[in-house]
Order: C-alpha cells, then structure tokens, then sequence
C-alpha cells in the first residue's frame, strides 16, 4: 500500500455501515489499516461487520446507533474515542428512503427522511468535527450523497432535498473547517444494488431504465465505492476539500445518445 493511501494508525467511525455501502467501505477502509468503530441501528449487522474488520488484524467496534436521534451521538462519539481511540476519519453513510408522490408526502415521513439523511449527518459531523478541531491534528469527514445530490428524481423528492443539503452541507464545512486541516467531502453513489432497493431490482422495467442512463451500461456494487472512499480517508486527499465525487458509471455526465 503506498503511503498516500495507508491508514495504519488511523481511526474510522463508519455511521451505517452495517451491510450495503456502509459495510463495503469499513472493510475497504480496514483493508488499508484503519482500526474501524461501526455504527447503525441493528445490532445483528454490525458485530458481523466489526468481526469482520477483526479478522483482518485490526482493532474495531461496534455500536448501536440510531443517527437521528441526536441525544445518543455524543455519547456513541465519546465511547468510540476512549475504547478505539480518537477519530480521525468520519463517514456519514446512513440512509432511508421514502417513494411517495410529492402530492402525498406526509409531515411525518419528511422528517424521519430528514432527520436520518441531513440532520443526523449534521449533529455527527458537528461532534467528532469538535473533537477534531480541539486536538488539532485535522480529519477526514466524508458524507455519502446521491445522484440526488445533482440531478432530480421523480417520487422521491424529500430524499432529493435530504442529499441536495447534504452536499451544500458538505461545502459549507469544508469551507468553515478548511483552517483546522479537516477536509470533508462527498462520495455520491450511482444506481448501486443493495438492501435499500433491492425491490426495484425485480422490476425488468426498471433495470432497462437504469442501463439506459448508465453510460458503463451496468448497475454498481458497494466495492465499487471503496477506492474512493479510502481516497478520501487518506492523505491522497489532503488538498480536496468541498466536493462531491460521482461514483456513478457516468450517469451524472450525461445520458447515453440514443442514435
Ligand atoms: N444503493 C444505492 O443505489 C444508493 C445510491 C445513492 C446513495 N446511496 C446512499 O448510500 C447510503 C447507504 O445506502 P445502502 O444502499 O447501502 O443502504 P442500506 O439500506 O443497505 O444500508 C443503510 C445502512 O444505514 C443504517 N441506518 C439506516 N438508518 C439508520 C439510522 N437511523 N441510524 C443509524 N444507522 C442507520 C442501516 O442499519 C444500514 O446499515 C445511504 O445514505 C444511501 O442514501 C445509496
């Protein structure tokens, strides 16, 4: 592993990162030498994650988190920082959906949308980025967004608003905390399989649709997030700040040509 991308010595708290993306990027971030605390609401998921990055001889721990409950996340932070040690690489992967018409969409499942994908983001980023600028050996905070953060998707606009002001969140971070050596950036995936849709892959209708608009002409995986993600996590990145980085096949850059 060359030095620009080891994480030897360096310590992850991956929030969501009980199975899907979440999990692919602990292991990746454990297969560059980061001990990995994760966190997410079930607790089945996680310990298999963190036996997981122990088996590959590093240190980890697992939490039970639920993100938008905002009271528990300077506790999880402070637990992950006395028996791991202090967090020198943050990922906010946690996410939910909710497909509704936007004529339909009720108060209630705005804020639960809001309240994992933008407020729980927010109140973690704003309790490790405190210890981060207290100890003042700077950080890496990584947020995961969406096509959504870029582009409008129809049925799931509280989910689209969720990961729109999570990239303006993203810059507005990185501006702020550009002077405490902390870079924070976004890794907005594409069409992924995984747990949060794997209804819609049953439907040949939809997986047409995704090909269609997907110049790699495939569906992505969760490893397929991993090497930027550990860019991001190391010092590859030390002069990337306030960006979202489509990990997406192409989606974002345009459509396929149809001639
Ligand atoms: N799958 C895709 O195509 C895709 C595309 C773009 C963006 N994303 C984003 O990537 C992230 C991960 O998506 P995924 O497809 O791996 O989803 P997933 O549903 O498979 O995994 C989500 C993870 O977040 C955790 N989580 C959910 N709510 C939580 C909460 N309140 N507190 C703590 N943990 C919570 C779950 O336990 C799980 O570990 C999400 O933010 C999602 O919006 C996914």
């Amino acid at each position: 592993m060359s030095g620009l991308f080891d994480l030897a010595g360096k310590c992850a708290l991956v929030a969501g990162g009980g199975r899907g993306i979440g999990e692919a990027i602990a292991l990746g971030l454990a297969d560059a030498g980061a001990d990995v605390a994760i966190a997410a609401r079930t607790q089945s998921d996680i310990e298999s994650v963190a036996d997981a990055v122990a088996a590959r001889g590093r240190r980890s721990m697992s939490v039970t988190l639920d993100v938008s409950q905002i009271d528990e996340l300077g506790p999880a932070v402070e637990r992950v920082s006395s028996e791991l040690g202090e967090i020198d690489i943050l990922f906010n992967v946690a996410g939910i959906n909710i497909r509704k018409p936007a004529t339909e969409l009720e108060e209630e499942d705005f804020d639960q949308v809001m309240g994992v994908n933008f407020k729980g983001a927010y109140f973690l980023c704003q309790e490790v980025g405190k210890r981060m600028i207290g100890r003042g050996q700077g950080g890496k905070i990584v947020n995961i967004a969406s096509l959504a953060t870029g582009m409008g998707l129809p049925k799931i606009t509280v989910y689209t608003g969720s990961k729109g002001a999570l990239g303006q969140l993203t810059k507005g971070l990185a501006v702020e905390w550009a002077e405490h050596d902390i870079q924070v950036n976004a890794l907005a995936p594409g069409f992924i399989a995984t747990d949060l849709n794997s209804h819609l892959w049953e439907n040949e209708e939809f997986n047409d649709w995704i090909l269609d608009r997907t110049p790699a002409q495939r569906v992505g995986t969760p490893q397929d997030m991993v090497g930027t993600a550990v860019f991001l996590a190391a010092s590859a990145s030390n002069f990337v700040t306030g960006q979202v980085i489509y990990v997406d096949g192409g989606v974002i850059a345009g459509s396929v040509w149809p001639l």
